[in-house]
């Protein structure tokens, strides 16, 4: 591993604080997994797969350290993350190869990506990190679980899951080579949409063990209030059996298979469900020390985010 400090350094500056768990609690678990209520093989990805994602990562990174022209990594890693914007136009004198854009602050002159060429001033109190990724993700227009708000959750994933679960939920991030089991790929319609959103809630709160599955799944209880997990879960759900994109549009409007599942809980009526009382009594009895208001995230995301539960919902059922 004779990167990893320069793969992990540059993991700081892009803000992936998740990487502190690599290769931390590499158990080996369950391989087999349910989806409703039937065990099936766990989607991941081949080892090949994740192996060229982490030399692919590694290579842009050691590149950006260097300074070489060609590598966009420490300004847009998306490139590489997104697999769309890497390439200068064709027949452009710099056909084939990608860099820093010359028209921004702190470019080292080079030429521009599609996805870095999208960026806007950021709103009002938009924290960085959150402007940075808006710029270069997809905006939903609708939601796939009524009073969650996938534009938010997005900004969770971003920061807290992407290095497992990769950015396009691939289960191909840079971590995801070193942890067994791997992390799941998190678009396979196949199992994800048979899984109800208490599911999603549980797992994402609880951690893989909340589950019966590998605490390589951290738990994220103490890091996110419940409505940001719904939130996370409303994004999971837009990014079904999304396919590795063509180009810019195409990532940027991504078109789910998911279907609502009737009478599934969600954040409108989990105050009435009893499955989700009993979810969140098992859950609350594990989270030592959970604050409410008090839990800040990595303080990546804030601004416009963490919006109350019933003003998420009221803007959702206006419609976005
Ligand atoms: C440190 C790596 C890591 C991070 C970070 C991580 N996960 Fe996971 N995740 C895993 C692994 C590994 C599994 C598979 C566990 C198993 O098979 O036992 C998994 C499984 C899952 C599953 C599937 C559960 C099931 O029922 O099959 C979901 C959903 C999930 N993760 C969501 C998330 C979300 C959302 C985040 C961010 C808030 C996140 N994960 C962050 C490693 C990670």
């Amino acid at each position: 591993m004779k990167n990893n400090k320069l793969k992990l350094s540059v993991v700081a500056m892009t803000g992936f604080a998740v990487l502190m768990w690599a290769g931390t609690s590499s158990v080996a678990g369950e391989k087999r997994c349910t989806a409703g209520g039937v065990k099936v093989e766990c989607p991941t990805q081949s080892d090949a797969a994740l192996k060229k994602a982490s030399d692919a990562y590694e290579k842009e990174a050691n590149d950006m350290a260097k300074g070489k022209s060609g590598s966009t990594y420490g300004i847009s890693v998306f490139d590489y993350l997104t697999g769309v914007g890497k390439r200068a136009k064709k027949g452009s004198a710099t056909a084939g190869e990608s860099g820093y854009g010359s028209k921004h602050a702190g470019d080292t002159g080079g030429r521009h990506t599609e996805l870095w060429d999208r960026v806007k001033a950021p709103k009002k109190g938009e924290a960085v990190y959150n402007q940075w990724t808006n710029n270069w993700s997809p905006t939903f227009k609708s939601t796939l679980v009524q009073g969650a708000d996938p534009n938010e959750g997005k900004q969770w994933y971003y920061v807290y899951c992407i290095a497992c679960h990769g950015w396009t939920l691939q289960g191909d991030g840079p971590n995801a080579i070193e942890l067994d089991p791997r992390p799941r790929t998190l678009t396979k319609g196949s199992y994800m949409n048979k899984k109800t959103n208490l599911e999603l809630f549980t797992v994402i709160k609880g951690g893989g063990e909340a589950v019966s599955l590998s605490s390589s799944m951290p738990d994220w209880g103490n890091v996110l209030l419940d409505q940001d997990i719904w939130n996370v879960v409303a994004f999971v759900r837009a990014m079904q059996d999304v396919k590795p994109p063509k180009d810019v549009n195409d990532y940027l409007a991504p078109k789910s298979s998911f279907k609502p599942i009737a009478g599934d809980v969600n954040p409108l009526n989990a105050p009435k469900s009893a499955d989700f009382a009993d979810a969140q009594e098992l859950l609350e009895a594990g989270m030592a020390g959970r604050g409410g208001k008090n839990l800040v995230g990595g303080g990546y995301v804030n601004g416009g985010l963490r919006k109350a539960p019933k003003n998420v919902a009221k803007k959702v059922s206006a419609g976005y």
